[in-house]
């Protein structure tokens, strides 16, 4: 057995973060260290706000980085009872006893990888931006220097653990590395891939459906994934921890990421066909998934997939697909990101259509700008491609409302559309406001393009498949216009497009009281039946 009582952790991130914290909450003993270049980060880790939000993980970091000087016992009963404190109840039926700190965040990076016995590397693995390979493949930059610090200051013997998700035959990369500084030495490689999901990382680090291992053949490469192994097995029964190849692993979890984004496509590509023929997709949905062989999950019609993995993972399978030969391969894979790109110019192109087809002298409002529900992670929005097509027709204002995403990660975000739209930005139409109120007073139209509860139970305040009527006086240049009101309830009732929104339950949730600010409901158009 190989003894493990450092590890370092190369990366500080939504991935880093949490799994560290949860593998030195369930082993006491071993020091975990936390390593990023980002100053500002890792004293946000130290901090009392942490940098990321995930529901749990307060009280995951606060034991594991400050200890605790009593036992702690938490027993399911108290757990269905609700009775426990936040630690306890992410602990589950654990019993705790005192403990010291042994988890720590730090910008050391040289010294604590020269102290570890185990590195795992969860630094970002983006989609290169030029270059060869440009907006397919990935930019293993920040990859290659974590390896590159590794292979100067580790010991001989630290098992590397890639915990990024890097392209199918990565391993070998680190290897060249290695033998490129440090010849003749061995450090054994595993692939260790994540797959927790942000919004409920900790739950999913906590209880993971399985945890992939992937190894050399060789018999210091199974000791390592042994060792590996043991640490996840102080909480995760062994029959979840399947150890593998070790380009089975690279692969799986691009191959786990594409599957799952092509359900969406899927479903996404039916809604389409529904929107002209008068099916639901919603009940096409509920029916399809009840077939067991199908299940329901992944099965939500919308603007598509957002976030920081599944475009990038798809598209560089796409690029290994090619770069082995295997065209056809790619473009199988490639035609789920076109639809995805397809539902959201779509989406935006029938909002600007439902509203005259202009947006001049328009209020558009945003409400929820993070990828997903229950995560602040403003990365990869798909109202970033929403937005980018409405600030085409040129609209007075459009205000954004988050309830987790913070004012400068949407900022740095909107960066991409400052060079499109030079001339409109930062002092343009965009606004970022911290009241959903504000956000909407005033408007023409309230887009919902988060699936946050808040937003639950929405009134419409005109069912998009009315028609909007050109009011006499109004000149298409400047100015709002009262029947310029539309509600799209994207992600609820998915494509509202299909469905008018039920009738709201009682006006209790946020977007009822919010109807009541907007501009007045229409008088219903001459036409409108
Ligand atoms: P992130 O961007 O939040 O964090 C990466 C961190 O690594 C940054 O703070 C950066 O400063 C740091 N870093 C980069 N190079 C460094 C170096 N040489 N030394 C020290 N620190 C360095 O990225 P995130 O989201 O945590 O993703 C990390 C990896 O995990 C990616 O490969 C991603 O595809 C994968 N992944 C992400 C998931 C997610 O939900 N975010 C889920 C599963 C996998």
């Amino acid at each position: 057995n190989v003894p493990i009582r450092n590890i370092c952790c190369i990366g500080a991130g939504y991935v880093g973060g949490p799994t560290a914290a949860v593998i030195a909450l369930h082993n006491p003993h071993v020091r975990v260290t936390v390593v990023d270049r980002d100053q500002k980060r890792i004293d946000a880790w130290n901090g009392r706000h942490l940098p990321i939000h995930e529901p749990g993980l307060v009280d995951v970091v606060r034991l594991a980085r400050d200890g605790s000087s009593e036992g702690r016992r938490a027993s399911s009963d108290q757990a269905e009872a609700g009775a426990m404190d936040g630690a306890s109840r992410i602990i589950g039926t654990v019993v705790e006893s005192a403990r010291m700190p042994n988890l720590f965040f730090s910008t050391a990076c040289v010294e604590t990888i020269g102290q570890a016995d185990m590195c795992l590397i969860s630094v970002n693995t983006p989609t290169k931006l030029r270059g060869v390979g440009s907006g397919r493949a990935t930019d293993m930059a920040a990859f290659e220097g974590a390896c590159r610090d590794i292979a100067i200051h580790a010991k001989a013997g630290t098992i590397l653990v890639e915990k990024s998700t890097v392209p199918c035959k990565t391993g070998q990369l680190i290897k060249d590395i290695m033998e490129a500084h440090r010849p003749g030495v061995v450090f054994p490689i595993l692939s260790n891939p994540e797959f927790l999901s942000e919004g409920t990382a900790v739950r999913d680090l906590m209880h993971p459906d399985r945890v992939v291992i992937g190894c050399e053949s060789t018999i210091s490469g199974h000791r390592a994934a042994a060792a590996l192994a043991n640490l996840y097995a102080t909480w995760v029964p062994r029959s979840r921890i399947a150890p593998i190849n070790i380009w089975s692993s690279e692969l799986c979890k691009l191959a786990a990421n594409a599957m799952l984004a092509q359900r969406i496509s899927s479903i996404n590509s039916i809604s389409a066909i529904c929107e002209r023929t008068g099916a639901d997709v919603s009940e096409i949905a509920k029916s399809v998934g009840m077939d067991p062989r199908i299940g329901p999950q992944f099965l939500k019609a919308g603007l598509g997939f957002g976030g920081s993995c599944f475009r990038k993972d798809i598209a560089s399978l796409t690029y290994l697909s090619e770069s082995i030969g295997l065209p056809e391969v790619a473009a199988y894979w490639q035609q789920v990101l076109t639809m995805n790109d397809f539902q959201r110019d779509r989406f935006a192109r029938h909002v600007i259509a439902t509203l005259n087809n202009s947006l001049r002298g328009k209020k558009i409002t945003i409400l929820g700008y993070a990828f997903k529900k229950n995560t602040g992670d403003a990365r990869e929005s798909p109202a970033l491609d929403v937005l980018r097509i409405l600030l085409e027709e040129g609209p007075r204002r459009i205000s954004i409302y988050d309830p987790l995403c913070s004012v400068s990660d949407i900022k740095r975000e909107l960066t991409v559309l400052e060079a499109e739209y030079a001339a409109c930005m930062p002092d343009g139409p965009i606004e970022i406001v911290s009241d959903p109120y504000v956000a909407c007073t005033d408007s023409n139209a309230v887009l919902v393009l988060t699936d946050w509860d808040m937003f639950k139970n929405t009134k419409p305040i005109a069912a998009l498949s009315k028609p909007v009527a050109m009011p006499e006086t109004y000149d298409g240049t400047t100015g709002t216009t009262p029947n310029d009101i539309l509600h799209v309830n994207l992600h609820m009732e998915q494509l509202a497009i299909n469905k008018p929104s039920k009738p709201s339950v009682p006006p209790t949730s946020l977007l009822a009281e919010l109807a009541s600010r907007l501009i007045p409901e229409p008088t219903c158009p001459v036409d409108c039946a």
